[in-house]
């Protein structure tokens, strides 16, 4: 049917006659002369159409954008002056010689030729077919392709095998709320979608397989943001007899070559380290993004003497924290730009955000400070703060008092909130791994110890003896890769012994009865043979949206849901017939 792709041709083909097939990007009358950009997968071109040639001149004046054509014309050079060097097409043109029509097209909903954020997002995923018709979400897919190309020859190269899991299976926590589905032939029972492969690769290690992967789908009914989807997909990869530091430098390796081969940059050797404490310390998240060059500094030990409740409490109490945030020339903030961070604090749960601006300090010293908190402190403290801070004149610093978790939320988002805004990000791509996290935090709600990463993840060895004496101060085998700000994988090594297994279920108040009920076929092949084992899993969308600098991992997945885990393309979820209802012995309640 053609004889290229529209985006391929260039003045190399000059003279010759080609057979193109695509939509019409645009047509335009010219003085009598018609132009349409055709557009293919590969890009676009200029065909001319001009009315020496009477019958396709009248064809061509019945196209309209996103009509799909037939051109057969004859490649020439532009006429001087008239050469695009934006377009690399653009030094020649398409003079048309035969048109035939293959469809016609409705005037589209979605402008192909404007920018994206003049588009409704509901818009774009209604019409997603024509919106992945525009060059960009083409490119975005083209580099999601050359990714999981690339990991699929790495893993390949390194003797892994892609095995595939189900899924239509037994729910395996990775702390979200399951999607069900209802059987038809065990009536009243339901299948839970996999929120990862995580106990069917263990499973895969038992079987010795010994290296797995698959770009596995996942399901996770949970709270959506940008970067979470209730479908998505993880690069799932498991492995025995390898240890945590041998495993990461193998995954290194394999984000570097992804990097160096997909986007032509390199990417730091080794990837560095940082404990979770340390993370929390200067970062306030488990996830911190290195682009901004600011840190949290703790400042409780300062408050001893100091009249004021707001920071007083937090110092003394264990579970508290008050940290600094110097930020260089913040001086500069007007009152109102303060205000703004106070409100913005706040959606984190902080009660105030107070700051010292530090206008002279080097000439007039606690006269040249400015702050409402003041009053509150004395010289020895004010001393202290200027000097772990380091501030200078033209700086600010900005105070949190609370709980340690409010402290790092809140001014752990207002550090990276004030790089955004003040063009503090430093370019270019900063990975690291979080490493040393612990096993088991307290569950606000219900007191109980929960797993920070999942169930089956092994404690460090030297504290599986004493695993119940203190399990907050328990440290696990795991560890997440973050690229600026991002949190793209995460893993662990496993507990491989029954008996370990049985202890953190307990820890854990899963009874013995439920870890039967649920676990009861990984517990048993824990009995048979398992051997040491660990794994990880990459978000894929998470990744190919920092490649590409797509805002949503919704501009890199083909069909994506709304915020609302719906698809607006095909209108689903959806209410199904009675008849199905009763098949699956269903009964829908009414809403109360
Ligand atoms: P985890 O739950 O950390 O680990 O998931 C691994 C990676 O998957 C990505 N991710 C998501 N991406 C898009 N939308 C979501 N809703 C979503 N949730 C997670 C993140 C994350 O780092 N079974 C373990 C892995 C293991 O231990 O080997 C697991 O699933 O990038
Ligand atoms: P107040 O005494 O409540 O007027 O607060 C004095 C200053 O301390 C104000 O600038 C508040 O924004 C700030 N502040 C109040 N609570 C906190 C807190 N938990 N952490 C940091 N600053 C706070």
């Amino acid at each position: 049917m053609r004889t290229h792709y529209c985006g391929e041709l260039s003045d190399s083909h000059d003279g010759q006659e080609v057979v193109l097939c695509g939509w019409v990007h645009r047509r335009r009358d010219h003085g009598g002369v018609i132009f349409i950009d055709l557009r293919d997968r590969e890009g676009l071109v200029q065909v001319v159409f001009d009315p020496d040639r009477a019958e396709v001149f009248e064809l061509a004046e019945q196209v309209r954008s996103e009509y799909v054509l037939r051109i057969h014309g004859r490649v020439r050079p532009r006429p001087e002056g008239t050469v695009n060097p934006d377009l690399p097409t653009g030094a020649i043109e398409i003079l048309g010689l035969e048109l035939e029509i293959l469809n016609a097209s409705e005037t589209p909903p979605i402008q192909l030729d404007t920018h994206t954020a003049d588009v409704s997002e509901e818009n774009r995923l209604r019409y997603r077919y024509i919106d992945l018709r525009r060059p960009e979400m083409q490119a975005r897919l083209r580099t999601r392709a050359q990714v999981t190309q690339v990991m699929r020859g790495f893993l390949d190269s390194q003797g892994f095998l892609d095995v595939e899991t189900p899924i239509l299976t037994k729910s395996t926590p990775e702390g979200a709320r399951d999607y069900l589905v209802p059987s038809r032939t065990h009536p009243g029972e339901f299948f839970a979608l996999p929120q990862s492969p995580q106990l069917f690769k263990q499973l895969l290690m038992m079987s010795g397989m010994d290296r797995y992967y698959q770009i596995a789908r996942c399901f996770r009914d949970e709270d959506l943001r940008a970067d979470r989807q209730p479908e998505f997909t993880q690069l799932d990869i498991e492995v025995s007899f390898m240890r945590e530091d041998a495993l990461m430098e193998l995954m290194e390796e394999m984000i570097r070559t992804l990097f160096r081969e997909v986007s032509g940059v390199e990417l730091p050797d080794p990837i560095p380290r940082l404990s979770y404490a340390e993370s929390m310390r200067r970062f306030g998240s488990d996830r911190p993004d290195l682009r901004v060059p600011l840190e949290l500094i703790d400042v409780a030990d300062l408050m001893d003497g100091v009249d004021f409740k707001v920071f007083a409490g937090p110092a003394q109490d264990p579970d508290g924290r008050v940290a600094a945030l110097r930020l260089p020339g913040g001086g500069a903030l007007t009152r109102k730009e303060i205000d703004g961070y106070t409100q913005f604090v706040g959606i984190y749960g902080a009660k105030g955000l107070a700051y010292i601006k530090v206008n002279d300090w080097s000439a007039k010293g606690r006269e040249g400070l400015q702050s409402p908190i003041l009053k509150f402190l004395p010289d020895v403290t004010v001393a202290g703060i200027m000097e772990r801070t380091g501030a200078e004149d033209g700086d600010l610093i900005f105070f949190g008092a609370d709980k340690t978790r409010v402290v790092n939320e809140s001014i752990g988002a207002l550090r990276v909130k004030l790089g955004q805004d003040l063009g503090l990000m430093q370019a270019g791509w900063h990975p690291l791994w979080v490493v040393d996290f612990p096993m088991f935090e307290r569950d606000a709600n219900t007191n109980r110890w929960v797993a920070l990463h999942h169930p089956f993840t092994a404690p460090k060895e030297d504290q599986i003896a004493s695993l119940e004496q203190d399990p907050g101060a328990c440290l696990s085998r795991a560890y997440d890769m973050v690229l600026n700000g991002t949190e793209i994988g995460g893993g662990s090594m496993r507990i491989h012994r029954e008996t370990i297994q049985r202890r953190v279920f307990e820890l854990l108040n899963i009874s013995d009865e439920q870890a039967e009920d649920r676990f009861g076929f990984l517990l048993k092949a824990l009995k048979f043979g398992c051997p040491p084992h660990g794994g990880i899993a990459f978000g894929l969308d998470r990744l190919v949206m920092l490649m590409t600098g797509a805002s949503s991992i919704r501009d890199v997945m083909a069909f994506p849901k709304t915020q609302t885990a719906a698809c607006l393309l095909t209108d689903a979820p959806s209410v199904v017939d009675e008849s199905q209802l009763k098949e699956l012995s269903l009964r829908i309640r009414a809403r109360a």
